[in-house]
């Protein structure tokens, strides 16, 4: 009985440290890393492009149904390609951050990501068709209940509210001062607010193990994961 390759499956709010923590753990373990939350941000990239209007629900299904994707999941160069524009970085604009709920609660739009996320969790699943051939650390909200429910390991990163803003602060501003923060609480604390209306990702579900990043710094988030995941695997 050979042993296929590994899934973990990360999911959190904004803030909570699950990119970056993500990447790094999939790049230590020569894993293929997919940031689910990137592929929403296409998806906005795409639909302001097309001149589709993000409130005509259909239209931003229908537009998000032929937008030609390509995700690559090195996590040593992890890039977002859409048709032959790389958008690795015009995603990451607060133009993108402030209006992709509209887009990652049009349920057509989630019906979609969920075939094509668990698409590449499969490719990376596949020896020839994956990074180093032993699995993938897939990261968004609705992973560790939605796309991967039967992921080998399941972690739902939190962080109290105060830490989630200042570190978007630092990221975005780089600043926590009381502007920089007030700047980061309608990407953060609004965003969430929308999000969670389709997706639960402030509670653990059955199975998931929480990991509360508030009071560690990078390095210590980075090691108590990474701690969950020698464990889940060890039991496996
Ligand atoms: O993690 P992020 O900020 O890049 O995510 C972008 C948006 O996509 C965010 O507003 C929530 C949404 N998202 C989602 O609904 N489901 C996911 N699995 C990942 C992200």
């Amino acid at each position: 009985h050979g042993r296929r390759g590994v899934v973990v499956a990360i999911d959190g709010p904004s803030g909570s440290g699950k990119s970056t923590i993500g990447r790094h753990l999939a790049a230590t373990r020569g894993l293929a890393y997919l940031d689910t939350g990137a592929m929403y941000r296409a998806a906005t990239w795409w639909c302001r492009e097309e001149g589709v209007d993000l409130d005509d629900e259909d239209a931003v299904r229908r537009a998000v149904a032929v937008m030609p994707l390509e995700m690559r999941t090195d996590p040593a160069q992890a890039r977002v390609v859409v048709g032959d524009a790389d958008v690795t970085d015009a995603i990451r604009t607060t133009q993108i951050t402030t209006i992709v709920s509209k887009v990652a609660t049009n349920l057509g739009v989630r019906a979609w990501m969920r075939v094509r996320q668990r698409s590449e969790i499969a490719d990376a699943l596949r020896v020839e068709g994956s990074f180093e051939g032993r699995g993938i650390v897939a990261e968004g909200r609705d992973i560790t209940t939605v796309v991967a429910p039967d992921a080998d390991v399941r972690i739902l990163l939190l962080a109290r509210e105060d830490a989630r803003l200042a570190r978007r602060a630092r990221e975005v501003h780089g600043s926590d001062d009381d502007d920089a923060i007030a700047a980061t609480r309608d990407q953060v604390l609004r965003r969430d607010a929308d999000d969670s209306t389709v997706s639960t990702f402030t509670v653990a579900a059955d199975g998931v193990v929480t990991v509360d990043t508030s009071d560690l710094d990078l390095q210590q988030a980075i090691a108590a994961v990474e701690q969950v995941v020698a464990e889940r695997l060890a039991a496996r």
